[in-house]
């Protein structure tokens, strides 16, 4: 018998938990983030798609008081508290020599070779790829029962001096607090369009 994959939709139950129900959260719940869950987070995440499997994002998972302190003071006024509060806030980073990995991540082709000597295609595919992979991060992360804060109020130069320092290839895109979120931290949802708004079928 073909067993139908693309038929598998996912329960209510599923998709209210990745998406209709999550919330961006403020405020967090005094409950660890563990390094084990953290790990799970990339292991799902991982798998999703990016451009010649460039695997282009670089990750600091922010989880100590003193780089939280650390991270928080570059970050804007209203962002401070939502990482020190936070049991872990990632950095989603990305690599703009990303395509030295390419031989064994993209093994079926030499694809190291498109991007090299062409930094600036290498910096755009990065910062894409990078970004469905933060995305990819959330969706994970909610898949796995925790909560996001996706936040891009800090200084990215100041958190690269301060964060990629031994990696001067890397480049901070934006963060993430990642925990259990407090119910009273959230706002009332934002109004979201309605399909014919900004969508076109051709
Ligand atoms: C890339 C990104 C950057 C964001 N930056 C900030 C930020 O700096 N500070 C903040 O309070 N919220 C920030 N947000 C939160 C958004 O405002 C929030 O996710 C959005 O309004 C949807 O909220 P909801 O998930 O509760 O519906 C950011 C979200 C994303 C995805």
């Amino acid at each position: 018998m073909t067993i139908q994959y693309h038929d598998h939709v996912l329960d209510a139950a599923a998709l209210d938990q990745l998406f209709r129900e999550a919330r961006t959260y403020n405020g967090w719940l005094k409950k660890d983030v563990s390094d084990e869950q953290i790990e799970a987070i990339w292991e799902l995440m991982k798998m999703a798609p990016t451009s010649a499997n460039m695997q282009p994002v670089r990750i600091v998972w922010v989880k100590s008081a003193e780089a939280k302190a650390k991270l928080a003071a570059l970050a804007s006024e209203g962002n401070k508290a939502k990482i020190e509060a936070a049991p872990v806030t990632a950095i989603i980073g990305y690599d703009i020599d990303f395509h030295e990995e390419l031989p064994w991540l993209f093994p079926h082709t030499d694809a190291r070779s498109w991007f090299e000597g062409d930094e600036k295609g290498r910096e755009q595919a990065a910062f894409r790829n990078g970004s469905l992979q933060g995305a990819y991060l959330i969706l994970a992360a909610r898949a796995l029962g925790l909560d996001c804060g996706p936040m891009s109020g800090f200084d990215n130069a100041g958190v690269d001096k301060a964060f990629f320092a031994d990696e001067p290839r890397h480049r901070s895109n934006f963060i993430c607090s990642v925990g259990y979120g407090d119910p009273a931290s959230i706002f009332g949802r934002s109004p979201r369009p309605d399909f014919g708004k900004f969508n076109t079928v051709i």
